[in-house]
């Protein structure tokens, strides 16, 4: 199967070791990529779209969106990052000259840089309102409202802090910080180690959240039948469409950072199982985070359609009514601000890849410089919420732009790339030697999949993105 034999000519051990450390085994992969997955997607975007569309039938639309979309579009990009072993750059120039494919393909690297730049400045944002929420409940501050005066003070509270130009700068400064104090310190001794203490601790927090929702709000069965009976009736096809979108970002596909994770990857990995367990990860915490939050929701008898405030409005006002409510609520942000940190390490990964190859700067350099260039750009994006709310462009905050282009235009963009990549210009046989895929069967299946049906979805996602 795959042996040394199967490598690319161009890129042998030695081409490889330019790519420094590499994951020191399968798993240690699969938790930095399942890592990468799960982060604000998960906790904050699926409840509250969930929570707005409808609960159950969106539900099921999501999970078939994810099987059927979302996890061969993944397998297609840790497979060439894999098969091309160096920084998306250059895994596409590779396999141009490896498996006779056109070097035009590089674009899709380009745009995948491009957007990965973008996302990361304004992710850096909501990731920093997560530190700061999870400061003001260690402090108690959060839960420490009159009874009575709850709802206006947390309303209260989330305003605050989006009119708040340092607040937003300093949190924001801090999440670009730590992620830059690990992508210095390469994939071995940075992204590993610190995945290896954050992914396991996250589950544990997940799961004392869900076991406390259970025992404490007694809505556990009303939580469960909101997220799992679907009544198809409410489910409309513009929450088809969020599905859809949501199930590219969840997995953290269609920028490259996947790509860039598969080529530190070594040896006999089957991408198709790897990729079936970084999503089945990635699933499960969203439902999971479902199971966290909407007892606690309902206990209170406040709405699960609030929108993007779900978490940081609704969430509060019940815990500020619950039994040990500051402890839970400061465990809550401690997981969404580990989740926010194992995303934007991946975020950063490929574009100090880039740099790290093409000037053939150092390690630190390239990441200094590229970290404070996303900073830098992530600032605006949080006085987008203040001082500079009345520059708009088409009717959009900077941060609205920003978010838009990416979700609607550039993530979707660069998947269709990477699945008709894929599917057409990679041969059937690389494709099954990759993916790890013994049978004629599973193997028609996964490229019927990037072939035809991918393609046909993000099309459609695209189209209702610009249209709409
Ligand atoms: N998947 C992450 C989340 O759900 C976000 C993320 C990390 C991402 N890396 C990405 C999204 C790459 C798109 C592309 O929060």
């Amino acid at each position: 199967m795959n042996t040394r034999a199967d490598r690319l000519p161009g890129l042998g051990e030695a081409g490889r070791s330019g790519v420094e450390g590499g994951w020191s085994s399968r798993f240690a992969f699969v938790m930095a990529a399942a890592g990468s997955a799960v982060g604000l997607g998960n906790v904050w975007k699926f409840p509250y779209i969930a929570g707005e569309y409808g609960g159950g039938a969106f539900v099921l639309v999501y999970l078939a969106c994810v099987a059927l979309v979302g996890l061969p579009v993944l397998a297609a990009e840790i497979l060439i990052g894999k098969r091309g072993g160096g920084s998306p750059m250059e895994s596409f120039r590779e396999l141009a000259r490896g498996e006779g494919s056109s070097p035009r393909w590089t674009s899709i690297a380009w745009l995948g840089m491009l957007c990965a730049f973008l996302i990361l400045s304004f992710y850096s944002v909501v990731a920093g309102w997560s530190l700061s929420y999870l400061w003001q409940a260690s402090t108690g501050a959060l839960t420490s409202a009159e009874p009575g005066h709850i709802a206006a003070r947390m309303e209260g509270l989330f305003d605050a802090l989006l009119a708040n130009p340092t607040a937003l700068i300093l949190g924001h400064t801090l999440v670009m910080s730590l992620t830059m104090a690990i992508v210095v310190k390469g994939v071995r001794r940075g992204l590993e180690k610190a995945v290896r203490l954050m992914v396991p601790g996250l589950f544990v927090l997940l799961v004392g959240l869900v076991v406390y929702a259970a025992v404490y709000s007694g809505q556990f069965g009303a939580a469960a039948r909101f997220l799992f009976a679907p009544d198809f009736g409410a489910l409309t096809w513009d929450a088809v469409l969020v599905a859809l979108g949501h199930a590219f970002f969840t997995l953290s596909v269609g920028m490259t950072a996947m790509m860039a994770y598969g080529a530190h990857l070594r040896g006999r990995v089957r991408v198709a199982p790897a990729a079936t367990a970084i999503a089945g990860l990635d699933t499960l915490v969203a439902l999971l985070a479902g199971l966290a939050i909407f007892p606690i929701v309902f206990a209170q008898g406040l709405e699960p359609g609030a929108g993007p405030g779900l978490i940081f409005v609704t969430l509060p006002i019940a815990f500020a009514q619950m039994p040990a409510g500051g402890f839970v609520a400061a465990t809550f942000f401690l997981f969404l601000a580990i989740a926010a940190l194992s995303s934007t390490i991946s975020i950063l990964e490929p574009v100090v890849e880039y740099l790290e190859r093409r000037p053939a700067w150092s390690r630190r350099r390239a990441t200094v410089v590229m970290g404070s260039l996303v900073w830098a750009v992530g600032v605006l994006s949080a006085l987008s919420f203040n001082i500079g709310s009345e520059y708009t462009l088409f009717g959009k905050s900077f941060f609205d732009c920003l978010d838009f282009v990416t979700s609607n235009v550039l993530l979707p963009v660069g998947g269709l790339g990477v699945v008709l990549y894929a599917g057409y210009a990679l041969s059937r046989r690389t494709l099954a030697l990759e993916l790890g895929i013994g049978s004629d069967r599973g193997l028609f299946i996964w490229r019927s999949l990037l072939r035809y049906v991918c393609p046909a979805a993000i099309a459609v996602v695209l189209y209702r993105g610009l249209v709409h």
